[in-house]
């Protein structure tokens, strides 16, 4: 386990090889970002089929920017995207994928129990020094992390990515109360040595960025439930009107139509000093899409056809 006692040193050593669990949007888009980066990376899905698409998605998103980079060497675009695929190992064996990581990056379905007994298991099997983190959009990280020992929580935070993560500049750092503050300063020197840009804060329903969109994004839903106008009318106007690169219902596709309902249920009932609040009451209208599988670009339909 992780023990106070280690040395400071191992402890402030930087992040080099991450394991990311969860192959979906989320969980390639960190592994493709870490690996860019020059960092070892395992992707880990109970899902074969999943790590596949992953890898494709990967692929895809590379070559793009391989095109920009050498534009007109086809020989060095494909060098590109090999010296970074090469870095990406992928599994479906979690307690061997975690066995050597310096950082843990749980990206799985927003579920609070899956993601409890995958830290179970994880800070079971991951070295002592690893840092545990979750990429949950809403669930409060010292939730997942309660059933942990207390060493294990210590070194636990929160490392919330945006989509599509290779373009979005953000991550939020969620620092719990127990989070162990070389645990917190590794997590965001791992972040800048990615690219990115930090936003630490406090372990609230939805941090930063979730609390201020979720019910942007609902309140966009109650609009087209109460027939004020259509989704293509309603983004044109955010886009056009506010200056919004996506408008809402197509951010809604774009996250998931799932992980929205997920999360928005997930607050109405249980969420920390969320509980109840209108802004999350559940939609029938969002009900309905992911009852019939439309979950967004990810299944090719959502608000819109894709
Ligand atoms: N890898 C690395 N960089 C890439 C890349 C790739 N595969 N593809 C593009 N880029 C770079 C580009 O080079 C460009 O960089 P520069 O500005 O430095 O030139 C930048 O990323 C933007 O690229 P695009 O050309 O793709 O940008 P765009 O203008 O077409 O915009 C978009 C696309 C960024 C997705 C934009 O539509 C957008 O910002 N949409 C809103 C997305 C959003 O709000 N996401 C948050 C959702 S909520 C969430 O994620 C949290 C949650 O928990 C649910
Ligand atoms: P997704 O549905 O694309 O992918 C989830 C993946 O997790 C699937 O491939 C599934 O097979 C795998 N999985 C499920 N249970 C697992 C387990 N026990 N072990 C290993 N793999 C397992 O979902 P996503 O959009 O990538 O979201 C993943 C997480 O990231 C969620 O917590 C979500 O809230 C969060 N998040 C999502 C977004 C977004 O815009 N979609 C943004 C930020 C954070």
């Amino acid at each position: 386990g992780f023990s106070s006692g280690q040395s400071l040193h191992s402890q402030q050593e930087a992040v080099r090889r991450v394991t990311v669990i969860g192959g979906g949007q989320m969980g390639s888009g960190i592994a493709q970002v870490a690996a860019a980066h020059k960092h070892e990376v395992t992707l880990v899905d109970v899902n074969s089929e999943a790590l596949k698409r992953g890898q494709a998605y990967m692929v895809k998103s590379l070559k793009r920017v391989a095109k920009k980079k050498h534009s007109d060497d086809e020989a060095a675009q494909s060098r590109f995207v090999d010296e970074i695929m090469g870095r990406v190992t992928v599994s479906t064996q979690l307690q061997d994928a975690v066995g050597r990581a310096d950082l843990v990056v749980e990206a799985v379905v927003e579920k609070l129990q899956v993601k409890q007994e995958l830290f179970a298991r994880v800070s079971e099997a991951a070295p002592g020094t690893a840092i545990l983190a979750s990429n949950t959009s809403s669930l409060p990280i010292g939730k997942i992390a309660e059933g942990l020992e207390e060493g294990q929580r210590r070194r636990m935070v929160g490392l919330h990515f945006f989509n599509p993560v290779p373009q979005m500049k953000l991550v939020e750092v969620v620092r719990t109360e127990e989070a162990d503050a070389q645990v917190v300063e590794r997590a965001v020197a791992f972040v800048r040595a990615i690219g990115k840009e930090p936003a630490v804060c406090k372990d609230t329903p939805g941090f930063i960025v979730n609390r201020l969109l979720l019910p942007y994004m609902m309140e966009a839903v109650r609009l087209l439930e109460r027939d004020v106008a259509s989704p293509r009318d309603i983004d044109t106007a955010m886009k056009l009107g506010a200056g919004y690169p996506m408008g809402p219902f197509e951010l809604c596709d774009y996250v998931g139509l799932d992980t929205i309902k997920y999360i928005v249920d997930g607050w109405h009932k249980d969420g920390a000093g969320l509980k109840g609040n209108p802004l999350f009451a559940p939609s029938a209208k969002l009900d309905e899409l992911v009852k019939s599988g439309r979950l967004g670009v990810k299944t090719g339909k959502g608000f819109y056809d894709y």
